[in-house]
Parts: structure tokens; sequence; C-alpha cells
């Protein structure tokens, strides 16, 4: 009615230069290129920041991006702390982040200095929750290529932990145990298959994670690791305790906790009282379960039955929610992160209502009040003096 008649238009604008800060585990199309395709779709020059974690292909992408692309709008800036703290002392018209909470307070501080606003993927612990009644074959086959398949579970929407019943429990860790051997073979150390972690810190991390005095004794499958080759094999540990490390911090690695609850549903209230995930994952036929999961337990994105794909959906925005990140991005949701929506309302000069301005007279009190009433025999009054 106030703005009556008018046209209203949403306009996108690019931002301006943006820098991405990208990560090693997909350190190529996925986490480097796929935003800056967002950030280009949308307008903006980029400045791209690859791993130093990843060198070899952080000094293709510069190779490459230096050679195809027009460098007055793309640059790539190779380097670790020091420079991304130099960057980081810069004016940017957005940051998007990949990687951790850590780092990601760095990054918001920094961005504060300037208002700068943030796209903030982050990790977390991605719990998956297994009913019984399933089709257990194949739900363990679809566990095992989220956390093993790719990249030997250093993969952000990784499945950290499982939960299921105590009942339940040996028959999932059998079908683990006999998927894990057929794609895998007895000794997963020499399976080509099986990806090995990126470097000797983050072996050591996961080592130690593992040979932790309350973990070591609860390992059910797997454990052998190979330091010269930094891998380790597909290991599963039942009922590691609340307050150990693997069940405190995001393991990014191939161990897989399953924790037991009396009742499955007992697993919404488990998931809700820690940080809220980045994923989160069920595998249920129980519709009621399903139901709940999805509106109680607040995660980045999920999937029902299956792992990891919903990151793979063009349709789906991807991103987390809390401590595991803010924004989002993937198909249209890139070009929305990299622009900002211009509200653009366009009039005539026709239908320019006395009652708007003053003076204040009572009859344009009565014709506002019947407006926004919708009396119409009230506007008609106020405005024709009845
Ligand atoms: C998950 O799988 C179970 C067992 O096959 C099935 O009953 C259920 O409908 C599936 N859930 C969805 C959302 O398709």
């Amino acid at each position: 009615m106030v703005t009556y008649p008018s046209s209203a238009q949403i306009v996108s604008e690019p931002l301006g230069v943006v820098l991405v800060i990208s990560t090693w585990n997909y350190p190529f199309s996925t986490l480097s290129l796929g935003p800056v395709i967002g950030a280009i779709a949308a307008g903006n020059a980029v400045v791209l920041k690859p791993s130093e974690v990843s060198p070899a292909t952080s000094s293709l992408l510069s190779k490459l991006l230096g050679e195809y692309m027009d460098t007055s709008a793309v640059r790539v800036v190779e380097g670790s702390v020091l420079e991304t703290t130099a960057l980081l002392e810069q004016k940017w018209d957005k940051i998007f982040y990949t990687g951790n909470g850590k780092v990601g307070r760095v990054i918001l501080a920094a961005a504060a200095k300037h208002l700068t606003p943030v796209v903030l993927e982050l990790g977390g612990k991605s719990p998956v929750v297994v009913d019984s009644n399933i089709n257990l074959k194949v739900a363990a086959r679809r566990m095992i290529s989220g956390k093993w398949g790719g990249n030997s579970g250093q993969t952000c929407v990784s499945p950290d932990y499982v939960i299921t019943t105590k009942e339940y429990a040996s028959k999932l860790v059998d079908a683990l145990s006999c998927e894990i051997e057929n794609f895998y073979g007895k000794d997963p150390l020499q399976s080509n298959d099986l990806s090995s972690i990126v470097n000797s810190r983050h072996f050591d991390r996961l080592i130690n994670l593992l040979d932790d005095e309350t973990v070591s004794g609860k390992i059910v499958l797997g454990g052998q690791r190979d330091k010269v080759k930094l891998k380790i094999a597909p290991t599963v540990v039942l009922d590691a305790p609340k307050d150990s490390p693997i069940m405190n911090e995001e393991i990014f690695g191939p161990l897989l906790p399953i924790i037991t609850v009396n009742k499955i549903e007992d697993s919404i209230r488990l998931i809700s009282s820690k940080e809220k995930p980045l994923a989160a994952y069920l595998f249920s036929n129980d519709k009621k379960l399903k139901e709940e999961f999805i509106t109680s337990v607040s995660a980045g994105g999920m999937v029902i039955n299956d792992t990891n794909l919903h990151l793979v959906e063009p349709n789906l925005p991807f991103g987390g929610v809390g401590e595991s990140g803010t924004g989002s991005y993937h198909g249209r949701f890139s070009f929305d992160a990299f622009s900002h929506k211009k509200a653009v309302l366009q009039r005539g000069f026709t239908g320019d209502i006395a009652a708007r301005y003053p003076p204040y007279a009572n009859w344009k009190i009565d014709f506002l009040k019947s407006l926004f009433s919708g009396n119409l025999i009230g506007v008609l009054r106020a405005l024709f003096g009845w």
C-alpha cells in the first residue's frame, strides 16, 4: 500500500575484490577453483591463496592460472602464515576461507577491522546414526565410501563418528570389517586404493589419537600403520570414553569411533549436546526418527541413508552452521555468496498522496488508519469528508 504504484527489483552486483584462502585436502578444483569460479561469475576480481600443505598443487595452480586467466582479474599468491598475514592486512570486499575453526577465528578478527564479510567453510565432528532394520551391507559400503574412500577421512564432510545401539554395534562392526576387506584386501596398508595421510605432522596427530591410553584398548578393527608411506589402515574404535581426545577433536583421518546408546532416539540428544557439525547422516527405515532427525539436528547439511553426497548435488547450498562455519556456496549459491543483493524500487510521479506529508491534519490520520486496516469506507470518508 505504501509503495503503490511501483516496481521492486533485486540487482546482483559484484562485491569488488575478494580473497579466497583454500586448503589442501581437495586442493585443485573443489576447494580452490570452485570458489574462484563463483567469484568471477558474480563479477569480482579474485586473489587465490592455495595451501602450503599441498605445495605442488599450489604452484601448478599458480602457473596455470597465470597462463590461462586474465591476470588483471585473477591472481594467485602462494605462501604460508607470513604471506597470509600480509594478505589479511589488506582491505577485501569478501574473504572466503576453507579450513579449521582456529584459523577461522583469525580470519574473522582480521576481517572485522575492515568490516569485511566472510564465508567460513569449517569442519566439525560429523555424526552417522545407524539404526537397526536397515540394509546393513549397503549402509556399511556407503559409510566406508564416505569415510575411507577418496581421501582416507581427510574430507570435511567425512563421517567422524558413528552412533548406534548397544545391541546393534557388533553387527555393524562385522559388516564394516567384511566390506573393508572386500574393498582394501586383507592388508589395507598394501592397497593402492587407500590414500596416505597428507604429511607426518597429521600422521603423528592421528596416531596420538589412536594410541591414547583410554582408546588403544578399544580398537576392534584395523590400527595398523606405516610411518614411511604415511598410511593408516581403516580403524574402528568401539566406545571410546566421552572425554577422550578422539571424541573431542575433529579426526580428519581414517579412524572411526562407534559410540553406543540404549535407544537410537538418544542419538539426537547426544548430537545436540555437541557443537553443530558440518554434516549429519542417518541410516534408518523409521519415518518418525527420520523426521525428528531432520527437524531437530542442526548441521550444515545431511544425507539420509548415505554419506557425503549432498556435497555434489548442485542445487543444494554447501556450508556449515555455528562452529562448522558460516555462509554457503556451490551452484547458484556461489554466485550469491559473492554478490550483493541490491534492493531497487522504481516509481513514477503519479499516486502522490497528500497524507504522507505535513501538516498532519486529522483527516490524514483517519485516512491512513482506514487504509492500513483495509477499511475502504473509512478511506473514502476521510478523503471526501463524508
Ligand atoms: C532409508 O532406507 C530404508 C531401508 O531401505 C527405507 O525404508 C527408507 O525409506 C529409506 N529412507 C529414505 C528417506 O528413502
